[in-house]
């Protein structure tokens, strides 16, 4: 995949009104932002457009309301972290495409930059009824002249604000979008071998796919987090309380056998750190993986795990890591995360190509006391990078190419 079409083709912006989607879908505790690193990776387009005399219009989703306002999830507060990084002012109109949307878009001079409200409020966002999204995108294309793609997080998305309006209006990618899919693309053509997938997270069901595709491109799968559990069993391990997707049982089995077919290595934990319940204060021990107390769940690699982990990635030349290795958000389950984190600062350092995919991870990385630049990228999106690897179509890549 290309995408090539850069701001400069879009000619002359000095006062043109160019709509900009970006993901600014951060996590908020109440109305303070817990981790901004995706308003601070927006930055960049925004304040190349504002340079360049654009009246920047800024739209973005936050979580995932129903089709109406919900004061949890306004961008207001967005809003103002994005101020402070660009230095300016920042208008916030209080809906999406009303009559705050249209003044506020009037008002702007020549380099300024305004945020409309959380695009999801209004249900023709996510309809899936083509004519009700397009409805809205109609009205988005109205507030502007032009279109920037640069909200990498959300372009598997078909929706309004990311793939319909592009249609409507001239487009161009933005920076951000651009240099994602250059890093993405490292990984699918052709990476520098060894090439090495780490994925964790709850739920081996939201990873079927990439675990499908990865088994053709990747030498190397590791594999820790709550999924790790469907893979215990599905290798004959009783697994007590942990997580477990029984239904997935024969997919995994199934991969297990590709794998060993097609030669690629996979990794299992270990051991595991067990707890009596789902809480930072249960008692917890760490057992062999294949000797989990019926009374327990897993909540963490254990520490051979973690060695074991850094040794396979030790001689990477890529690695692509997505979804923590246990319940990291409590200090007794953060261990094997941290540690991994660690082995790709090493093998960075080394010269390896890192890519830490996601929301959630990259805000577990820098929760954990990590810096961005410690690793090779850290993406923007979590389920965007997974089907990019996945060699799905993204609505919001294809949109910009075809409509060209
Ligand atoms: C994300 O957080 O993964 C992106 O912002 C997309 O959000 P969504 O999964 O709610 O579409
Ligand atoms: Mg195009």
């Amino acid at each position: 995949m290309t995408v090539a079409s850069r701001l400069e083709s879009l000619g002359e912006l000095r006062g043109r009104r160019v709509l900009v989607r970006s993901d600014l879908n951060v996590p908020l505790d109440g109305s303070t932002i817990t981790d901004d690193g995706r308003v601070r990776a927006s930055v960049p387009t925004i304040k190349e457009l504002a340079d360049a005399g654009a009246r920047v219009v800024v739209i973005s989703h936050l979580g995932r309301p129903k089709g109406e306002p919900e004061a949890r999830y306004s961008l207001e507060p967005v809003a103002r972290r994005l101020g402070e990084l660009l230095g300016q002012d920042v208008a916030f109109a209080s809906d999406t495409v009303g009559p705050s949307a249209q003044q506020t878009v009037d008002a702007l001079q020549d380099g300024d930059v305004a945020v409309l409200e959380n695009v999801r409020f209004d249900p023709g966002e996510t309809s899936k009824d083509d004519d009700v999204r397009g409805a809205f995108a109609d009205r988005l294309a109205q507030l502007a002249d032009c279109f920037v793609s640069d909200g990498f997080g959300v372009v598997h998305r078909k929706q309004a604000s990311v793939y319909d309006v592009a249609r409507l209006l001239p487009h161009a990618t933005g920076g951000l979008v651009s240099t994602e899919v250059d890093v993405l693309t490292r990984l699918t053509q052709n990476p520098d071998r060894p090439y090495a997938v780490v994925l964790g997270g709850a739920k081996v069901s939201d990873k079927l796919g990439v675990i499908g595709n990865l088994l053709g491109t990747a030498d190397r799968l590791l594999i820790g987090g709550g999924m790790v559990f469907t893979f215990l069993k599905a290798q004959g391990h009783e697994v007590g309380k942990s997580l477990l997707e029984e239904d997935q049982l024969d997919t995994v089995r199934g991969y297990l056998d590709e794998a060993e077919s097609k030669g690629v290595e996979i990794v299992l934990p270990v051991d595991i750190v067990a707890a009596t319940a789902f809480s930072a204060d249960a008692d917890h021990e760490v057992v062999a993986a294949d000797a989990i107390p019926a009374d327990r769940l897993g909540l963490d690699i254990g520490p051979k795990s973690s060695a074991l982990f850094a040794e396979k990635l030790s001689d990477t030349h890529t690695v692509f890591w997505n979804g923590p290795m246990g319940a990291f958000e409590m200090a007794p389950y953060a261990a094997g995360t941290k540690a991994l984190a660690e082995a790709l600062v090493q093998v960075t350092a080394n010269g390896a190509l890192t890519v830490v995919g996601g929301g959630d991870s990259a805000a577990a990385v820098r929760q954990l006391g990590f810096s961005d630049d410690q690793f090779g990228h850290i993406s923007t999106g979590g389920g965007a990078s997974l089907e990019y690897l996945e060699g799905k179509e993204l609505p919001g890549l294809t949109v910009l190419e075809e409509s060209d």
